[in-house]
């Protein structure tokens, strides 16, 4: 790992990982055309846009440590992709719920939200996205500054930590190891970013951040 890529090999990463990104969505996509979506196919499919939403939350919080572990900066300009894709896969989750399960009536969907309560934190988890999507552009930037970007997108901290309470809530006790799981990783990402917050705030000499990875130490040019 030497030079960053220039931008036709950015774009090409770009695209790989755009594509990859849409697997997901292609499942579904496959599994309408084939019928293949199981015995329940509302369950099948707000679970899957669930997991992936999640999913890709996750990958989006990892960019800015692995950016700071690896010395690799332009990997922050996958950052904004990543989080787009969350918010599609969001965006299809709240779908299949007020669409596919509840036919968009307003009294199912109450009825819904009062038998399964644990439909309010993703609920806010998919509000406070929403922002966050909308301003995922140089002119939002721009038009905001960057400081109020970045306090707005912090968001994104709440926003899994609710989204990580939605996904306990939902589970039955006998099945908790999945939102264990995730809620093992978010807690860590949301750790370092802690800690990075206290290193930064320190005085001078003593705010040097971790050395990177020797592997990924960057040559000259
Ligand atoms: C950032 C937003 C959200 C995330 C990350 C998220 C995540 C998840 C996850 C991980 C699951 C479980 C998947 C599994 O069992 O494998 C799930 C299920 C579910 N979510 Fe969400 N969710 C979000 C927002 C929402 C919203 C906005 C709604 C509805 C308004 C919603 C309603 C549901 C429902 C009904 C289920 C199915 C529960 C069941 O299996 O009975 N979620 N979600």
């Amino acid at each position: 790992m030497t030079k960053p890529p220039d931008n036709r090999q950015l774009f090409q990463i770009k695209l790989a990982l755009f594509l990859l990104c849409l697997l997901p969505f292609g499942r579904l996509i496959w599994g309408e055309y084939h019928d293949n979506f199981g015995a329940d196919p509302v369950a099948f499919v707000q679970r899957w846009t669930g997991i992936w939403t999640f999913n890709l939350l996750l990958i989006t919080l990892c960019i800015s440590p692995l950016r700071a572990m690896t010395q690799l900066h332009w990997l922050l300009r996958l950052r904004r992709m990543f989080g787009l894709f969350t918010f599609f896969y969001a965006l299809l989750h709240f779908l299949s719920f007020v669409g596919f399960d509840n036919s968009f009536s307003i009294n199912e969907i109450a009825n819904d939200i009062f038998k399964r309560p644990f439909v309010i934190a993703g609920f806010a988890a998919f509000l406070l996205l929403i922002p966050l999507a909308i301003t995922s552009n140089q002119w939002a930037i721009r038009k905001l500054g960057g400081r109020k970007w970045q306090e707005l997108h912090r968001n994104i901290y709440l926003a899994s930590i609710l989204a990580a309470i939605h996904y306990w809530w939902l589970s039955k006790i006998t099945a908790l190891y999945w939102p264990l799981a995730y809620s093992a990783v978010l807690g860590i990402l949301l750790a370092w970013r802690v800690q990075e917050r206290r290193r930064k705030a320190m005085p001078a000499p003593q705010n040097q951040a971790a050395k990177p990875l020797k592997f990924f130490k960057q040559k000259p040019d």
